[in-house]
């Protein structure tokens, strides 16, 4: 069965969890629908899993175009979420532009970094039938801004601003709202004050959706994996049963475990 936003609602509103992972070409995509992923995300990520660049700040449009097309091809029952690129939505004529581009190539949703400056842009893309993501917390594409790959949202103030952002941002069109790196708590005052099913990487087990970048769940990669990370290819015989691995984890909230997690 396909699933949608209201499949994704009717979760939350059940209170059972979903699993993302990202995806960049069709085989992959085919093997995670195959093991009963929800949701596919073209991440930006490839910018640093497949071209090798230190972060996600030089990958282009035309790059999320084309993978966003390879793994519609391989998809068949999952909802596709596509990231804009960095610098890609400043204005809503921008987000727009480039929203319609990523929808074409069959997306069911595009993804977005950043908080309540973001209001505009997305109620443009609502207004014209997109679906939206927002990604709030560690934004890869700030890295520069924030000095480092760091956890967002540890003081007051700024977890404050992080739930009014997120407030904010549902009012103007968001559908889902994803979180990377926050600490435990907050995210699941997030996760209950808002309608909108929520998603988290490093966020903790409460949070209504987990995704995990997929070279990151095969332990495949140069460097040091971060603390929310796990390798479900250790123990298991194949690809395949990897990728059924993280549902069920995710599905059973036996992922992410405390060591995964950060309790600030
Ligand atoms: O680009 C990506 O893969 C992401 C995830 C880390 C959430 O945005």
């Amino acid at each position: 069965m396909s699933i949608t936003l209201s499949t994704l609602l009717d979760l939350k509103k059940k209170s059972e969890k979903f699993a993302v992972m990202t995806a960049y070409d069709a085989t992959f995509a085919y093997e995670m629908d195959q093991a009963g992923v929800e949701v596919i995300l073209v991440g930006d990520s490839l910018g640093m899993v497949l071209q090798g660049h230190d972060s996600t700040v030089p990958v282009r449009l035309e790059d999320m175009v084309y993978h966003t097309a390879s793994v519609k091809r391989g998809a068949r029952n999952a909802f596709i979420i596509a990231d804009m690129p960095f610098m890609s939505y400043g204005t809503p004529e921008q987000a727009m532009a480039g929203a319609r581009q990523l929808m074409q190539a069959g997306a069911h949703m595009v993804k977005l970094e950043g908080g309540a400056w973001l209001c505009d842009a997305i109620a443009h893309l609502s207004r014209q039938g997109v679906p939206v993501c927002a990604h709030l917390g560690l934004t890869p594409q700030s890295v520069n801004k924030f000095g480092g790959y760091k956890v967002q949202g540890k003081e007051a103030s700024q977890a404050q601003m992080m739930l009014d952002d997120a407030k904010a941002l549902e009012q103007a069109g968001a559908d889902i709202i994803l979180l990377e790196c926050v600490p435990t708590k907050l995210a699941k005052q997030l996760t209950e004050e808002v309608s909108a099913p929520v998603v988290g990487i490093g966020a903790g087990p409460y949070t209504d959706g987990q995704v995990l970048v997929m070279h990151d769940l095969l332990g495949v990669g140069a460097g040091k994996k971060p603390k929310f990370v796990k390798n479900f290819l250790a123990g298991s015989d194949s690809i395949q049963a990897a990728f059924k691995g993280y549902v069920e984890a995710v599905k059973s909230g036996a992922f992410p475990a405390e060591e995964h997690s950060f309790n600030i």
